[in-house]
């Protein structure tokens, strides 16, 4: 039994004669960390006394002479300034325990009133190589599904690609002007990937190089304000505004200077390497040439068609690889191109309804409270990723019913999908839920975004190669006791298990710095401490030769008579919870939170409780019943964060 939600669900009942909105105070019912205080405390008499202009301690007396929990705890406590303590009854614990421990969902009931659910994660842009940002969305994206889905909800993950953007352009223009045959025949993938950024790199360098002179004009004009700013806020001292503006235009002056040494380098890069410097002459117009290259695509030209049709599905199977190694399925894989047809209909809407106008040659929403406008149709007649994701959201309502879409998205994305969401809602689309799961970015060392050495965004490939390769010297640390063929294997689930868990322990709106060491660390909040958790629970049940099936059709009852035996079944029962806490909010790391202190509470119990040399054998028993289902709860857990296991490491 979800033994929280029953508690809460008893304390609303009770606060009925107190309140009209009891749930704000329902949600002060909340697991102690401190078992001297019970179980649950709830904290909710203090705020209500307020309201009531009664002594808290009065208030929690007359809460609790309403609180119908006889069958479940023992008679409350009060405490302190009116701290409300409960304690659950151990023989209905153990009962709940008991049940728990053969239930095939481990307490997990599905919801009563399901919803169609569209998660849109990963959606990279293809052609280009998949990077670190589109990992987070991969796996954020890939836990939800997997855990709404187990809360019994109908769930459809769509990848979003990106299969019809400007990066094509760039790519046919590379692949007529610069492709290399013989690399690719041999590779196709990769052969795209660099003519990508090659045209991306010429067309920066044209950029940066007419670009110059207007950077560096700006610095005396910089120069000239930090000093003005800084003389009159050390003449005013007090003036905190003037202290502010002398910051800020010191700050300008800073990234002006940035700016410079970026360009330069851009172009040192390019002029330092003599086929890059021909190629970039021989190609001044490079930029505008690749966008013609895309305004083709989208008008039909048959050759640009045709190089198109070759490339994409030799991208997406390209893309196929990294899922698999993640275990990611997608139901859909819906690409903006595929709402092509369907773009011209959504603009004519937007006018009709007029919503949409008329604004410097483009056709745009302007969405009250927003400077931004929502741009649908640009002055070149040439649709856009908003045009799109309308389209998107009017598949996603009208054919597939969607009662709610998530979209894993980068937090650099948040205008976006407000105005978004706001257009969608003033077409007529206001009954569905819309929310952009939004995700921090990851770091490096240095606090910038995550580089490899060759200052490239990760390639994910060689990310989870690394990872892997990381992991196999763990686990010859650890695991010397298995041949080298299952070390090699074990090492596999431990390096995909470490990147996919270091991203959701933190909590999503988060940046963070990427670390190997962190990530693998077999002594803290990581995915490879849980594995070896979970092994080693699996590890006692196989030296002690249990058949474990037998364990759970059995009538064996649970025993909890020693604290820490309390205490794991506490934490077993609050799974439940944990699963259903995700998806309040969309957030995976409450169930890494809630896995990591399951394996913490059974190390304390292992620690404490003797299991497999126990003399009574009751005790050993319903001590082995507990460990059975915390191998469970552990492998069950990680498997709804995409993650694996393996009973020896
Ligand atoms: N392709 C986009 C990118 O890589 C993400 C797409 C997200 N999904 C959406 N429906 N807009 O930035």
């Amino acid at each position: 039994m979800n033994l929280l939600a029953e508690l809460r669900s008893r304390l609303r009942q009770a606060l009925v004669s107190f309140t009209d909105s009891p749930e704000s105070f329902v949600e002060m019912l909340k697991p102690t960390t401190d078992s001297k205080f019970g179980d649950f405390q709830a904290n909710c008499a203090m705020p209500l006394a307020k309201q009531h202009k009664q002594p808290p301690r009065d208030l929690a007396l007359a809460l609790i002479a309403k609180l119908d929990v006889a069958d479940l705890c023992d008679p409350p406590e009060i405490a302190g300034p009116g701290f409300i303590n409960l304690r659950v009854k151990t023989d209905r614990l153990a009962t709940e325990t008991a049940l728990l421990c053969r239930d095939e969902r481990l307490g997990v009931t599905a919801v009563s009133r399901p919803r169609t659910y569209i998660v849109d994660f990963s959606s990279p842009n293809v052609a280009k190589p998949m990077h670190v940002g589109h990992l987070r969305s991969t796996v954020i994206g890939h836990a939800l599904y997997r855990v709404l889905k187990f809360l019994g909800h109908n769930v459809l993950s769509d990848n979003h690609v990106g299969d019809w953007g400007t990066q094509f352009g760039m790519i046919i223009y590379g692949f007529k002007n610069f492709r290399d045959q013989a690399a690719y025949d041999q590779a196709p993938v990769a052969e795209l990937a660099r003519l990508y950024r090659l045209v991306n790199q010429l067309s920066d360098y044209h950029e940066q190089v007419a670009n110059l002179p207007k950077l560096q004009q700006q610095i005396p004009v910089l120069e000239q304000a930090a000093t003005a700013a800084q003389r009159l806020a050390a003449a005013t001292p007090a003036d905190k505004d003037a202290a502010r503006h002398a910051r800020r235009a010191d700050q300008d002056l800073v990234a002006g200077r940035d700016a410079i040494t970026s360009a330069e380098k851009k172009i040192t890069e390019v002029q330092s390497r003599p086929e890059l410097k021909a190629l970039a002459e021989a190609h001044p117009q490079i930029a505008e040439l690749a966008r013609r290259e895309t305004a083709k695509l989208h008008a039909g030209d048959v050759e640009n068609k045709r190089l198109w049709d070759e490339f994409v599905p030799q991208c997406l199977a390209a893309l196929e690889t990294v899922y698999q190694r993640f275990g990611v399925k997608f139901d859909m894989t819906l690409g903006e191109s595929w709402y092509n047809p369907m773009l011209a209909g959504i603009v004519d809407e937007l006018k009709q309804k007029h919503l949409a106008v008329e604004s410097a040659g483009a056709t745009c929403v302007f969405i009250e409270g927003n400077d931004a406008p929502f741009i649908v149709q640009k002055a070149d007649g040439a649709y856009t990723y908003a045009t799109t994701d309308l389209a998107t959201i009017r598949h996603r309502i009208e054919t597939l019913h969607a009662d709610a879409s998530l979209y894993v998205v980068d937090s650099r994305q948040g205008e976006h999908f407000q105005l978004l969401f706001a257009t969608a809602r003033k077409m007529g689309y206001d009954q569905a839920e819309f929310r952009h799961v939004s995700f921090g970015t990851v770091l490096g060392d240095d606090r910038r975004p995550f580089k490899t050495r060759s200052g490239d965004t990760v390639g994910l490939e060689s990310l989870l190669d690394e990872a892997i390769q990381n992991a196999r010297k763990i686990v010859d640390e650890n695991s010397g006791h298995l041949s080298d063929e299952e070390r090699g294997r074990v090492a596999e689930l431990v390096g995909i298990g470490a990147i996919i868990y270091v991203d959701l322990h933190h909590n999503r709106d988060s940046d963070y710095v990427f670390s190997w060491e962190k990530m693998l660390a077999t002594n803290g909040d990581t995915a490879t401490y849980i594995q070896y958790a979970y092994a080693r629970v699996c590890g006692i049940l196989r030296k002690g030769e249990v058949d474990v099936a037998a364990l759970r059709l059995s009538d064996a009852p649970l025993l909890l008579n020693s604290p820490a035996e309390r205490v794991l079944a506490l934490q077993l029962n609050a799974f439940s919870q944990a699963v259903a806490d995700v998806a309040v909010d969309y957030r995976p790391n409450l169930l890494t939170q809630y896995l990591f202190e399951t394996a913490n509470v059974f190390a304390r119990f292992y620690d404490q409780c003797t299991v497999l040399k126990e003399p009574d054998s009751d005790i050993r028993t319903s001590r082995l019943l507990l460990c059975d289902a915390t191998a469970r709860v552990l492998k069950q857990g990680l498997e709804l964060l995409g993650i694996g296991v393996t009973e020896q490491m």
